[in-house]
């Protein structure tokens, strides 16, 4: 980092930030930084959400020792080693709240409903392979809380099949600690006692998920923006893509939703967050309702 500051500005000494100094994100540099920011992950900060970026950046900035804004855009921008930099940018600027069986009737209707259908629909085409993909999975949860249903709901009826479950972030940090398995209780706060007994260890205050479980998802970085990586996923029955639209504005949730349409298998369900929803966005898919939750099919 000093070394970029020392190159870019070489008649200058490099200009550090001083430890506890409060920089300022001026209008034009938000402005800077949102599109930026939009235009690399689709997410679009609103104008009242400018003192939450300055915050977040504010922390990397003071980390790097850089001395404004504008410095920091420029090194991610043009610096060569500034890709590396987009794994902490990414950090910074998402939001990774997450935890157990966030969303119990989903699950519900995926194991009592969905997989069923689909897997006696694959039965008659002699197919013996269900992919699911949680989508924007931050660290885990939803992947595993789905692992945890299949493997006691499922399994045991249709032992014939393969359960691939893939989980993506954008967010480096998330991705390790899902593959980690190891969680706080916040975490957990909201697993059934069932499950928590069975498929977790407590080791001090955390808790760690079963090998068995932890060995049906896999976990890789994947941006949701972005067109090449997202045609590389595919093939899948079910895609889980909660509350991560929120964060997009009308254009970013319609090229990701189309994205998610392309990867799922015809007769496939999307789920999205309680908040959420598709209407205004796509009229591709048909609702479907479950008790107390609604999925979106590809027919
Ligand atoms: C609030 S969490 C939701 C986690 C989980 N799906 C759930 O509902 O509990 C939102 C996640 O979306 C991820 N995210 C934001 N923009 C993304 C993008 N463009 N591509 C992939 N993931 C993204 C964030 O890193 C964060 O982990």
């Amino acid at each position: 980092m000093q070394e970029f500051i020392t190159k870019s500005y070489p008649n200058q000494s490099p200009a550090l930030a001083m430890p506890g100094q409060k920089l300022a994100l001026s209008l034009k540099s938000f402005e800077a930084w949102r599109k930026y920011i939009y235009d690399s992950t689709g997410i679009y900060f609103q104008d009242n959400k400018k003192y939450l970026l300055e915050s977040r950046l504010q922390k990397r900035i003071m980390h790097l020792g850089i001395k404004t804004f504008e410095e920091y855009l420029d090194f991610v921008k043009f610096n060569p080693s500034g890709s590396a930099e987009l794994k902490y940018l990414y950090e910074a600027i998402t939001i990774n709240e997450t935890f157990f069986f966030r969303n119990q009737p989903q699950l519900d209707a995926l194991v009592t409903t969905i997989l069923p259908e689909i897997i006696s629909s694959k039965q008659k085409l002699g197919k013996n392979k269900i992919r699911i993909w949680s989508a924007a999975s931050s660290s885990g949860e939803e992947a595993y809380s789905i692992a945890m249903m299949i493997n006691d709901l499922i399994k045991p009826k249709y032992p014939n099949f393969d359960y691939e479950i893939v989980g993506t972030d954008i967010s480096n940090a998330v991705i390790d600690t899902a593959k980690r398995g190891t969680y706080k209780e916040y975490s957990v706060r909201n697993t059934p006692a069932y499950y928590l007994k069975k498929y977790f260890k407590a080791n001090g205050t955390a808790f760690e998920l079963e090998h068995k479980i932890k060995s049906m998802a896999t976990f890789k970085l994947l941006n949701l923006y972005d067109d090449l990586s997202m045609r590389t996923m595919i093939n899948f029955d079910v895609i889980f893509c909660a509350n991560v639209l929120i964060y997009f504005d009308q254009t970013s949730k319609i090229k990701v939703i189309n994205h998610l349409y392309n990867s799922l298998l015809k007769g496939g369900y999307l789920f999205i967050g309680y908040s959420e929803t598709l209407h205004g966005i796509s009229k591709a898919f048909k609702l479907t309702s479950f008790p107390k939750t609604i999925g979106y099919k590809k027919e």
